[in-house]
């Protein structure tokens, strides 16, 4: 149930994707995603599995930092077309050799080899199971191997200062309406301020990532907005 309106929200959006990013968050996600990318460390010649990779930003952001392929898995064949549109568009053919397009689904990951990294920004709080998303992480990574998510804070887990009451407005009552503005969708917009609001609190993440035996587990919260949980498979 979830899971198709999930995918008919994405396939709805596709076409607008990058721009409404930047138009919801005032072109910070950009700060956010560079942030992300620096908590890699050394991606020389490494491989990645971004899952819930979308149009492929991260995986893009991992070749031009050195790394040397990335598998993108999505459970939406829409966002994986445009995401390999964008590549040869903006003539950046030397990503179409580095970058593989799979279609499947975080809760379930079909996949033969082991990667050096596992990412996932922004897809977690979309999955049908977060902890089967976590657990799946942990089987797709060599020991030694890093694992990345990113994705939006609950402003309801959070101390109740004054900004986190605004997030929790801007959620409400800002982002479905420019959403309909900016993409003509205002339920798709909905969903996704409704997708952050039913969202787990950023402890329970860690707590998870503890569970299924990550170290030297680490959060980096960004603008009490965002954060980024990062840790290591033994
Ligand atoms: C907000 S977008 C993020 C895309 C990309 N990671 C980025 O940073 O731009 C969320 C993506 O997760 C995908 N998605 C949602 N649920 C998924 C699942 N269970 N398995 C795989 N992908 C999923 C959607 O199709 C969409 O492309």
């Amino acid at each position: 149930m979830k899971d198709s309106f999930v995918k008919k929200v994405f396939s709805d959006v596709n076409e607008k994707y990058r721009i409404m990013n930047d138009i919801m968050s005032f072109g910070i996600h950009r700060l956010w995603r560079r942030k992300f990318m620096e908590c890699f460390g050394d991606v020389e010649a490494k491989i990645l599995i971004d899952v819930a990779g979308g149009t492929g930003d991260i995986a893009k952001r991992f070749i031009k930092k050195g790394g040397e392929k990335v598998l993108v898995v999505d459970n939406n064949q829409d966002m994986l077309k445009r995401g390999l549109m964008d590549v040869l568009d903006s003539g950046e053919l030397f990503l179409l050799d580095s970058i593989k397009w799979e279609l499947g689904d975080s809760v379930d990951l079909n996949v033969s080899e082991q990667f050096d990294f596992y990412s996932n920004a922004f897809g977690l709080r979309n999955s049908s199971s977060y902890m089967d998303t976590i657990s799946n992480s942990f089987k797709v990574v060599k020991g030694g191997g890093k694992i990345l998510f990113m994705d939006f804070l609950n402003p309801r887990y959070e101390k109740h200062s004054v900004l986190m009451t605004a997030h929790e407005h801007y959620l409400r009552y800002i982002i479905p309406v420019l959403g309909k503005i900016f993409a003509n969708n205002y339920d798709a917009y909905h969903y996704l301020s409704n997708s952050i609001m039913g969202f787990v609190s950023r402890e329970w993440i860690l707590d998870m990532l503890a569970k299924f035996g990550g170290c030297n587990i680490k959060c980096n919260v960004m603008n009490n907005v965002c954060a980024i949980y990062s840790c290591t498979k033994p």
